[in-house]
Formats: C-alpha cells, sequence, structure tokens
C-alpha cells in the first residue's frame, strides 16, 4: 500500500494544471493561495492533497509534485454534469449567494453529489494515516466530514466553506437540508469567512436538529463541533513583490500607453458570475458618461470577465447579458479606436493581472454577495506607491476588514455611481492614507496567518514549530 499521510486536504479542485510538453502530459503546480499557505504543512507532513484532476473519464495515477503527494479522483461526464454543474453549481452556489439567481433543485443531482462526497470521503480514508489531520475545502465537499467520520472516528478533521453560508430562512429551501447539516457536523471544527456565518450555522443546527451549543460549540453525539470565522486572505508578500517587479512595472506603463494614457482607468476583474455585479458596474459607468460626471477617453473601463462554469445556464445568461451592456456602452459612448468600456474575456497570468492592478486608478468590487473577494485584497498589495482608490461591495466578506475602501451598497446604484465618483475625484493623499491603513491590514493577516489560525484552532502545531516526521 502506498505511504500514508498524517496531514491531508481534500477539495474540489487539484492544486495542478495539467499541460502537454513535446506531445507529453505533465503536471505544473497551478497558482493560488490555498497551496500556498498549505504547501509548508503539506511538505513537513508528507501531505496529500485530494481532488479532480479536470476533465471526465479515468483519473491519472497519484504523483508527487514539490513534495505534495497528489491524489487525483476520477468525475465521470455525468457526474461532471449533476454533482458540479447542478448541485453544486446551480443549486448551492445561488442559495448561499442569498438566492441572486434562483436555486434550481434536481433529486439526480443530489444523488450524484452523495455518490461524488462518498468518493472523495474513501480516498481521504485510504491514504490518512492513524489519528491524521484532514481539511475538507467548500461547499462542493459538505458531506465528506460526516462520511469521513463514519469509516475513520480516529480522524481530526477540519472543514472551511470559502463561500457565505445563508441565514436559517434561506437554507430551508435545501431539499436535503438536515443531510447538508448532518455532514458538517462530521468535522470537529467548521470554519467560515464571517463571524455572522458562523451565528447562522450554530443557530441552524439547533433550529433544524435540536442541538444544543453553548456560544460557538454544539454538541453533537457526546462531541463538540467548534465553529469559528477564518477570513481567508492573499500571500500579500508574494503579490508585493510582484507588483513591484520592473517588468510588471514596465507592463503597467504599456497598459496604460495602449489604453490611449487616459486620465482614470477603472478596473474590474471577476469570474464571469451572476455574484459579481459586473452588470450594475457596467450600468453605474454608463449612466455616469450619460449624465456627463466621466467622459471619454479621459476615462475608460477594462473589465477582466474569467470564463467559468460556461455549460451552466445561468452563466450563459449572464454572459449574453454583459456583453449586451458592453456592446449598448461602447455603441454610444465609444470613438473610432477608443473604446469606453475594453472587455476581456479571458485568464491571465499573475503577473498580467498584477500589472492590470499596478495600471488602475480605480478598483470596481461591486459583488451582490461574496464570501471574500481576493481581487480586492490583491489590488490593495499591489498598491505600493499608495496610489488608487478601491470601490468595494458591502456584501463582500473583504469589506469587514477594508473599512477605508469606498464602500457601496451594490443594490442601490445611485450609492455605486457616488462611490465610483467619490473615488476617481478624491486628493492623492487621501487615497494613499486609506491604501496605507489597508495595506499594513494584509501584511498581518495574509493567507498563512490563515490557514495558522485555523489549523492551531483544529489543534495542529504552528507548521513552524512542527518537525518534520522520521523516514520509514
Ligand atoms: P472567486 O473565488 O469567486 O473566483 P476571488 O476574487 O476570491 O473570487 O478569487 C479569484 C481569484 O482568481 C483571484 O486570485 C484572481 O487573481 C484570480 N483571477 C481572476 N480572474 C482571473 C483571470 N482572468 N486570469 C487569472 N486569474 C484570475
Ligand atoms: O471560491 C469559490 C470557488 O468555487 C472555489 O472553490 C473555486 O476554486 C473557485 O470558486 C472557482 O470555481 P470553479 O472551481 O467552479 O472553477
Amino acid at each position: 500500500m502506498a505511504e500514508r499521510s498524517s496531514f491531508v486536504v481534500v477539495a474540489n479542485r487539484l492544486p495542478v494544471d495539467e499541460v502537454m510538453v513535446d506531445g507529453e502530459r505533465q503536471w505544473r503546480p497551478s497558482p493560488g493561495g490555498l497551496v500556498t499557505a498549505l504547501h509548508p504543512v503539506l511538505a513537513q507532513q508528507r501531505g496529500t492533497w485530494i481532488g479532480w484532476a479536470g476533465g471526465d473519464g479515468e483519473a491519472p495515477e497519484p504523483f508527487e509534485l514539490e513534495g505534495i503527494k497528489i491524489h487525483p479522483v476520477p468525475l465521470s461526464a455525468e457526474e461532471l454534469e449533476r454533482y458540479y454543474e447542478g448541485q453544486s453549481n446551480a443549486t448551492i452556489w445561488p442559495l448561499y449567494h442569498d438566492a441572486v439567481e434562483t436555486p434550481v433543485y434536481k433529486r439526480r443531482w443530489r444523488e450524484a453529489y452523495r455518490l461524488v462526497n462518498q468518493r472523495f470521503a474513501q480516498a481521504a480514508a485510504d491514504v490518512a494515516e492513524q489519528g491524521a489531520t484532514v481539511w475538507v475545502q467548500d461547499y462542493q465537499l459538505q458531506l465528506v466530514p460526516a462520511m469521513l467520520r463514519e469509516m475513520r472516528p480516529d480522524l481530526r478533521i477540519g472543514f472551511f466553506l470559502h463561500i457565505p453560508f445563508p441565514p436559517i430562512e434561506l437554507f430551508m429551501q435545501m431539499p436535503f437540508r438536515a443531510e447538508i447539516l448532518r455532514g458538517l457536523l462530521g468535522a470537529d471544527l467548521v470554519g467560515f469567512q464571517q463571524r455572522l456565518a458562523a451565528q447562522n450555522f450554530v443557530r441552524l443546527a439547533r433550529h433544524l436538529l435540536g442541538l444544543r451549543y453553548e456560544g460557538q460549540s454544539i454538541q453533537v453525539d457526546g462531541r463538540k463541533v467548534k465553529a469559528g470565522a477564518f477570513p481567508i486572505s492573499i500571500d500579500t508578500a508574494d503579490m508585493e513583490r510582484m507588483a513591484a517587479d520592473p517588468a510588471v512595472q514596465a507592463r503597467a506603463k504599456q497598459i496604460r500607453a495602449e489604453l490611449g494614457d487616459p486620465e482614470t482607468v477603472i478596473l474590474g476583474v471577476d469570474r464571469l458570475d451572476y455574484t459579481k455585479g459586473i452588470e450594475l458596474r457596467l450600468k453605474a459607468f454608463r449612466e455616469l458618461l450619460a449624465d456627463g460626471k466621466l467622459k471619454v477617453p479621459e476615462a475608460v473601463m477594462v473589465q477582466v470577465a474569467t470564463p467559468s462554469r460556461e455549460r451552466v445556464e445561468h452563466y450563459q445568461t449572464l454572459r449574453v447579458k454583459v456583453e449586451r451592456e458592453v456592446g449598448r456602452i461602447n455603441g454610444e459612448f465609444g470613438r473610432v479606436g477608443m473604446p469606453a468600456v475594453h472587455y476581456l474575456h479571458q485568464s491571465y497570468s499573475k503577473q498580467e493581472l498584477a500589472a492590470l492592478y499596478v495600471a488602475a486608478d480605480v478598483m470596481m468590487v461591486t459583488p451582490l454577495r461574496d464570501g471574500m473577494n481576493l481581487v480586492a485584497k490583491e489590488y490593495v498589495a499591489c498598491r505600493a506607491n499608495g496610489g488608487g482608490a478601491l470601490v468595494l461591495s458591502e456584501f463582500a466578506g473583504a469589506a469587514t476588514e477594508l473599512r477605508q475602501a469606498f464602500l457601496c451598497n451594490p443594490h442601490d446604484p445611485d450609492g455605486v455611481k457616488d462611490a465610483l465618483l467619490r473615488a476617481v475625484g478624491a486628493e492623492p493623499a487621501e487615497l494613499k492614507r486609506r491604501m496605507r491603513v489597508m495595506q499594513r491590514h494584509l501584511r498581518t493577516h495574509d493567507v498563512a496567518e490563515w490557514a495558522r489560525t485555523f489549523l492551531n484552532e483544529l489543534g495542529v502545531p504552528d507548521t513552524d514549530a512542527t518537525p518534520a516526521p522520521d523516514e520509514g
């Protein structure tokens, strides 16, 4: 049997990308905050990451990459449609985001969700050594903690939800609500982005299952399950380093030149997702152009809308709406060779994103609901020169920490317009002051700190203090 691990991460996606080199399939690490934060503990504890490698059909054999054991889990084409696109992204995703789109409920999706969660749980049970720590990630795998506890009561199990956790009245819509809740309660520690989400969870446990709780601690079958808030963050130092790189600085200048050296570059960077408030942001920009409060070419907008979940109907509808709005704005306010909105439905390297952040005078992050929103934090980390303004929705988890942003209510179009105008017109000294406070916060509250805090609460000692286990 393959060597087992004392630390296991279970997430829907693996932290690797498949690349073809000379016609041969190879794997390279995919850049991401989560894997960066967990790398030290994974490497020191001969850890395993269990996840889906992308694509359908047979999974690749387990392999090792940069000290992490990678354990791929297969998904068939039908499971992809039902578990990933259906139950995860057409039922749970909209429901947990305040039902800003109507959740779709289908029994066959639920069945597939159970089956796939069981497969992930089995994989974790197979690779975890006696008494190991298993950290399960996110809404795609909410049944895994209880399934795993059933198979392996010796394990220490943590769960972290990266997206919001809804209030009781919304959660109660879910047809298999008690099963989901019991799934989560299989963990020893359930982490959320926000304090309010943790409160929703403990109250739900009493409301739905009649469980007793004290503070944030729920009594379940003679065990204690703790709930808590652990706001996730970014690798701040790495982002700052990248933004200071002369190549990134030069690229930022080039981007501004390519945009016609406008006075104001307004930027949006999001997955093309209906929770992100892309349409309302475009509408605010259009109305300000129509009101004559902003003018092209003095002000231009760049909207990066990363392709996402493209086979899910909500996402297809959104794309049509966003692209129609971009066309409308450019039709009304653009000139030959000078669009008002530069719309980019593409993925970029981290360096190119950093250059865009450096180039932007105003960053617009206007989700209707968002667990955290790392883009907002990345923008702040990239503004080492102290300039730049962040317009931030109060409904993003990041708004709890980034209080010096230009906060707005995304449901109020006039409020969004006002925040954007205040950001555009703010004095450089004020912008610097705001940015400095937010940067200081992110330097101490980075993703490594997030992982450390969660794991400490789960009972895992500090990574740095954890000696590498003996060989053999
Ligand atoms: P979500 O998890 O909902 O997608 P976040 O803002 O929390 O939203 O995280 C998005 C992450 O994806 C950020 O780290 C951001 O840099 C990255 N990202 C967003 N758009 C692109 C893109 N077009 N190309 C590459 N990375 C992107
Ligand atoms: O933050 C929520 C989340 O679903 C993550 O789990 C995921 O990494 C990201 O958004 C992108 O979504 P997907 O894996 O569906 O492409």
